[in-house]
Formats: C-alpha cells, structure tokens, sequence
C-alpha cells in the first residue's frame, strides 16, 4: 500500500465555457495527481462549465457579482466560498472579473491564472486577434502566479506553438487551447508538489525542472 498523502484541494474560477476547467477535472480523475476538485465557482449563472463539472459529480455555486454592492463585498463571498471548501489553490480558469489586491493578497502564491499568449507579450482580450496583427511568429500559453495587474505575475510554466500563414482566429486559438489543457493540470502539479518557489523578484524557480533543448524556427530553415 502506498502512502496516502493529502491532495491540494482545488477551487476553479470560470465564467465560460470551462475547458480549462475540463482538462483538470480529468488530470484529477487520477487518484495519483496530487490534486483535487472541491469546488468550481462561477460568476455567471449559465456558464457552460457548471453542467460539465456537475456531470462529473463536482460541487458548484454560482456567486453572480451584479447583485453586490461593490467588488469588496462579491470578492468577500468569493473568499468565503473557497474557504467553506477547504480550498488551497485557487485556479481561475477563463474568470472574465478582475480581482482586487486585496483578493490577490488574501491569496498570495496560491491563486494562479492561464492566459493564451507568451506573457508578457499579449495580456489582456483578443489576444488571438493581437498576435496575428503583429505579425509574430510564434504564440502560447501561459501559467502564472497571479499578482494584481491585469495578466501579471510570476510565470510558471508556458507552451509556445508556431503562427500559421494562412490562421485565423479561430485556428490559432484552437492550436493554443490544446497547449492550455496540457500546461494547466501540469503547472497545478508542479504547485502541488511544492516544486515551485516564487522569489521577491518576481520569479519562478522550479525544483527538479526539466528543460527542453533545441530551438524552434518559423519558418523553418531545414
Ligand atoms: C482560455 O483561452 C484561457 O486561457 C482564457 O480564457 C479562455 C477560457 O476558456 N483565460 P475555457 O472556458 O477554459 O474553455
């Protein structure tokens, strides 16, 4: 028998359709990934990801922000949420609401975000739209931290994948969100496994990381 070790306990933040969500309710259908689902809160009351999270026997509430009075008192009940579950990681998965620093502080280090660009490059909306302006030849996803700026924070892991000619908005994106769904359950995993230590800096260093070698080139030259 091995030994039975406490899995971190989740509370997901959506406001959508909940794919994010999705790939780590199946990473933690495995009883040997170090974390788990106690609840997923949305602010909307019709998001898509409450049936699938429900589906999957999982607790969910919805908070709707527009009956309170102020951000204070919706991120209060937000907090009292997480809390009656016993959450000690907060993954915000497509939360289309700002937080206050005061939300981010009582949750420092244990509240993370996905954002489909190579951040810093691209926060905020209509990333997809933004890259392919630029002209960039390369995009991704990112993990993070989350500190109070709009898409800050200490970066903790990140999958680039190479712009096409001919993309648009909807393939780029769809190109991105399958890296999404590898990278989220991977970097709650690396939270979970107390592999992550966030430096004053603002950096992220991760125990026993493996690093790839090799570059990528678009186009290429081979
Ligand atoms: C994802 O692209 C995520 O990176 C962004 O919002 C989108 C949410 O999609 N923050 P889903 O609801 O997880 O499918």
């Amino acid at each position: 028998m091995g030994t039975l070790v406490a899995r971190l306990r989740l509370g997901v933040l959506i406001s959508g359709r909940g794919s994010n969500m999705q790939a780590l309710i199946d990473a933690a259908a495995d009883s040997s990934y170090p974390a788990e689902i106690g609840i997923v809160i949305s602010n909307v009351p019709d998001a898509g990801g409450l049936a699938l999270a429900a589906a999957r026997g999982i607790p969910t509430t919805v908070i709707d922000s527009r009956p309170f009075r102020d951000r204070r008192h919706f991120e209060d009940a937000l907090d009292g949420a997480l809390r009656e579950a016993n959450v000690g990681l907060v993954c915000l998965a497509g939360f289309m609401r700002l937080l206050t620093e005061h939300f981010v502080g009582q949750w420092w280090d244990r509240l993370v975000n996905i954002h489909p660009s190579l951040l810093p490059a691209f926060p905020g909306l209509h990333v997809h739209e933004a890259v392919l302006a630029s002209g960039t030849r390369f995009t991704g996803c990112t993990v993070h931290f989350v500190r109070p700026g709009m898409d800050d924070g200490p970066i903790i892991i990140q999958a680039a994948v190479p712009v096409h000619p001919d993309d648009n908005v909807e393939r780029l994106a769809a190109r991105v969100l399958e890296q999404e769904h590898r990278v989220y359950p991977a970097a709650v995993r690396l939270v979970a496994e107390r592999r992550t230590e966030t430096s004053a800096d603002g950096r992220v260093h991760i125990h026993s990381a493996r690093v790839p070698t090799g570059a990528l080139i678009n186009p290429s030259v081979d």
